[in-house]
């Protein structure tokens, strides 16, 4: 079972942070589903948390349900990222997360997310600070990174077992370098090397600091094959959680053995997008419940809709999806989610495959100016 320094998870299934997606009502509907072992907050800017600033207050939120629950800071500069992660322990972080593989510009042209791979000693320089101020409130410090930025040159393998002597307690690895942003597969060889340097660089006594593997598990097959080829402790999912709330449930059945659980009814996938809704009223506002619900219905959308009609055929949810896009009111998508229940709404194919690559996705790295807090955001 994976530990993070004195944490205890309960399963080795992570769920990504996903800047836009991976908000406090979504971790809870993923924990409500099963076998979430760990969720991760969205990147926060530090600056945003210590100012106190709406949006990063919103992003940071957390109840006690959302527990064990990851808090991600993004930035370069160490003594405000170890002020932030102190903000963070104080304010419900389970663990404090270091963002080191965010792409987008508006991150890494402030020397933050995947350039600090480039200047290892700025990201040392953050980890010392932080690991300064955490540990004597009992709080593990981990670190996400990509495996290098250059395609040709891999850092991971090298920064991460660095870091780990320096008291990091757990490392994701996105096995995808920062040229590539999400394009092609993620390298599972990637990941495996730097397994096998953070293993290699244990000394001491009892297990070593666990490696977290991340990309690309979209179905409980590929977390297992990604436990299986990479030697990883634990995995992280991201893009597959939006489709598909109860992957962990899945994944977590078959890593010990089991068998998959059924998939929930069609009725039960859209209790889940109700009880998103639900959350999301409750935790924010009738807008943001509106917006999210218009964006992500094509995600949901990729697991409706596969059931047969009377006459055996599976028939797709793209009247839903389309209606779900112009709603004007959350009322109105409860509303059409019940006439979809009762059979309206229906028509086209069926989503092919979970995949991130087909239109409407939304979920793509933003360009700067489309995240919801902006990169060192202040009043
Ligand atoms: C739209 C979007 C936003 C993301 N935001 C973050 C983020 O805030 N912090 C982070 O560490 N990774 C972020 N990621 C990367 C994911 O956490 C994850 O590493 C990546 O999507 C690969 O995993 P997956 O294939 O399971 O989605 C983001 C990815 C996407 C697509």
């Amino acid at each position: 079972m994976l530990r993070i320094g004195r944490v205890q998870l309960a399963t080795n299934l992570l769920l990504a942070p996903i800047a836009g997606y991976c908000d406090l009502a979504f971790r809870l509907v993923c924990r409500e589903q099963g076998g979430v072992g760990l969720a991760c907050t969205d990147l926060l800017s530090p600056q945003g948390l210590l100012r106190g600033t709406a949006t990063s207050l919103d992003l940071a939120r957390t109840t006690a349900e959302d527990s064990p629950v990851g808090m991600q800071l993004y930035g370069s500069d160490p003594e405000i990222m170890a002020q932030g992660a102190r903000w963070a322990a104080e304010h419900g972080a389970t663990v404090v997360d270091i963002n080191m593989g965010c792409p987008v510009d508006k991150v890494t042209k402030k020397d933050g997310g995947s350039r600090l791979l480039c200047i290892p000693d700025t990201a040392q320089g953050i980890v010392a600070a932080c690991v300064r101020v955490l540990e004597p409130m009992g709080i593990p410090l981990t670190c996400k990174m990509r495996l290098g930025w250059f395609n040709d040159r891999p850092v991971a393998e090298v920064l991460a077992p660095r870091l780990v002597a320096m008291g990091v307690a757990a490392v994701t690895v996105h096995g995808r370098t920062t040229e590539q942003k999400f394009a092609g597969q993620a390298s599972l060889e990637g990941i495996a090397r730097v397994v096998e340097a953070v293993k290699n660089a244990h000394r001491g006594p009892g297990p070593g600091v666990p490696v977290i593997g991340n990309g690309d598990v979209r179905e409980p097959a590929d977390a297992l094959r990604m436990v299986g080829a990479t030697g990883c402790d634990g995995v992280m999912i991201g893009r597959g959680a939006l489709s598909t709330p109860w992957l962990f449930r899945d994944a977590w059945a078959l890593l010990r053995g089991l068998p998959v659980p059924p998939p929930p009814s069609e009725t039960q996938k859209l209790d889940i997008v109700r009880r998103y809704l639900t959350l999301m009223l409750r935790f924010r506002d009738e807008r943001y419940a509106l917006d999210q619900a218009r964006k992500r219905i094509t995600w949901f959308g990729k697991r409706l809709g596969h059931e047969p009609d009377h006459r055996g055929r599976p028939v797709g949810c793209r009247p839903l999806k389309d209606a779900v896009r112009h709603a004007a009111s959350t009322a109105e998508v409860f509303g059409l989610l019940d006439r979809y229940q009762a059979g309206e709404l229906r028509g086209g194919e069926p989503a092919q495959g979970v995949g991130c690559d087909s239109d409407h996705d939304g979920a793509q790295p933003q360009p700067a100016g489309t995240r919801p807090e902006p990169a060192h955001a202040g009043p």
